[in-house]
């Protein structure tokens, strides 16, 4: 039996997604021969461009990892020569059944699973959907469409999303992705938990204080404002990539690696968590500023593309809770913001202090900082390390916190892939694992849409930040308030 050719049609080719992210990934699973033999790409927007505009476009943005430069100006050109470009609208019939007759024309005749990316904006996902489900879907073999955020703005948008894709395609047919499942240090994270037997046993209320889910871009919304305004770090960053991280991180061991089972632990952890209330919320905005260089930033409401009057959070902190019996009482908290001074996401698990602790006379600090960390840096320069206390070699008997450190770059000698390429490999292999099931979705949207609605029904106004600044004070604040201190636990952060 032959393989089935694999038709990839990405809805939205012109878009910033397509060409930085989706095309390179697929250029680098062919690369590195993961896709079928028969395989072949269409680039599919409104954008008039030929086969060649295409080619010449993506050409820009293909790049070789650095161990693996051999032959990869002649991988390039092969894999240029199966992507091809079709003009549509995304709500013509006409034009999805134009696409089929060129699909068709490639695949000869032979079993086709096609999957459809859309990387476009969700208000015409259903249009996208309608049509290429009457016109454009395999008649051989299967059909699977790739959803991106945002998967509406609440609860209400999003079960609404849902219910119309549904009318075109089953649950089984629908990847909603969320790019940080793909990244090497959160697939790593079940791993470490359940596959040493050193950190599970200590991975509950007993032995954890808090956890913090951090993530930081030193760069503002420059140049995609228009879509930002609309829905804010809440939406764009916590409801999604925080909150899934957090669900893998506090979820129950699944009965095994399948995709349900994992999925249902997700929902299962996700459904006892209390929603977000305003009083544990911190929300700003960056403003203009200047960087030590001198050079001048521009504030959020400064961009051309976002209203002048914008209450919409470019930062927010935001303490949660789960009600279950692993977890009661323990703040999990979340940091979220663009325009600050670095670059950075990372999972911070801070330890209680030792009952009793025989060595306490002689820490050079104070005991609650002494306590144990867990750091896994997810971006950038991968990392996993662990501060334990430890005494200074020399005579008499003097402690300090060190760290017991597993940094990628040393240890493996290889370039991580992008989130994008495992996921599309994923989704080509029918591997649902790090993809979010709608009844996922649901339970997201319901700890953050009251809150949500609140800030938007009040308009509460965010706290303005300096461009390149930690973010709004506040923040600090709402971690004192649950004896938290952000980063660092010895408070450099
Ligand atoms: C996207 C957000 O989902 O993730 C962006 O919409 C954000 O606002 C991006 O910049 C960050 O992704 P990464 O992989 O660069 O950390």
């Amino acid at each position: 039996q032959t393989e089935p050719n694999l038709s990839v049609t990405v809805v939205g080719a012109s878009g910033d997604l397509a060409k930085k992210k989706i095309f390179p990934a697929l250029f680098a699973l062919f690369y590195e021969d993961c896709l079928p033999q028969n395989f072949i790409v269409f680039g599919y927007a409104r954008t008039e461009m030929t086969d060649e505009e295409l080619r010449e476009t993506i050409s820009r943005t293909l790049t070789c990892r650095i161990d693996k430069r051999e032959n990869c100006g002649d991988k390039m050109e092969e894999f240029l020569a199966r992507c091809f470009y079709h003009t549509g609208q995304y709500n013509s019939e006409e034009n999805f059944a134009e696409l089929d007759s060129r699909l068709k024309q490639k695949e000869d005749g032979k079993t086709s699973n096609r999957l459809f990316y859309l990387s476009i904006p969700p208000d015409i996902f259903a249009d996208v959907v309608r049509c290429a489900s009457g016109k454009a879907f395999s008649k051989t073999g299967w059909t699977r469409v790739i959803v991106e955020k945002p998967f509406g703005r609440d609860s209400e948008s999003s079960a609404e999303l849902t219910r119309s894709l549904k009318q075109y395609l089953v649950e089984d047919q629908i990847f909603r992705i969320d790019h940080y499942l793909g990244k090497e240090l959160v697939e790593n994270l079940s791993v470490l938990r359940f596959s040493n037997v050193v950190f599970e046993p200590l991975w509950s209320r007993n032995y954890i204080r808090n956890v913090q889910f951090i993530f930081s871009e030193d760069f503002g919304t420059e140049g995609r404002g228009g879509y930002f305004d609309n829905y804010g770090i809440i939406r764009d960053i916590m409801q999604n990539h925080l909150l899934q991280i957090l669900a893998l991180f506090a979820m129950e061991t699944p009965v095994s690696l399948d995709a349900e089972d994992i999925r249902n632990e997700k929902v299962k952890v996700l459904r006892p968590m209390r929603p977000l209330r305003l009083e544990d919320v911190v929300i700003g905005q960056y403003k203009g500023g200047q960087s030590k260089g001198g050079k001048s930033y521009l504030g959020y409401t400064e961009d051309p593309t976002v209203p002048n009057n914008s209450l919409t959070p470019t930062f927010a902190a935001a303490a949660l809770f789960i009600d279950n019996a692993r977890w009661d009482g323990v703040p999990f908290l979340m940091k979220a913001g663009k325009a600050l001074n670095t670059r950075r996401a990372e999972i911070r698990v801070q330890f209680r202090p030792v009952p009793g602790n025989l060595y306490k006379k002689y820490f050079g600090m104070d005991m609650d900082k002494a306590t144990n960390e867990l750091v896994l840096r997810v971006q950038p320069d991968e990392a996993i390390y662990l501060k334990i206390n430890s005494k200074i070699p020399g005579l008499g008997m003097k402690l300090d916190q060190s760290d017991l450190n597993l940094f990628y770059r040393t240890r493996y000698l290889k370039e991580i892939p992008d989130a994008y390429e495992r996921l599309l490999l994923d989704a080509i292999q029918g591997e649902r694992r790090l993809f979010i099931r709608s009844d996922e979705l649901d339970a997201a949207w319901s700890i953050f849409t009251p809150l949500l609605n609140e800030l938007e029904t009040k308009k509460i106004a965010p706290e303005l930040y300096p461009y390149g600044s930690r973010g709004p004070v506040g923040a600090y604040y709402l971690a004192a308030k649950y004896n938290v201190r952000w980063g660092d636990i010895a408070g450099d952060e």
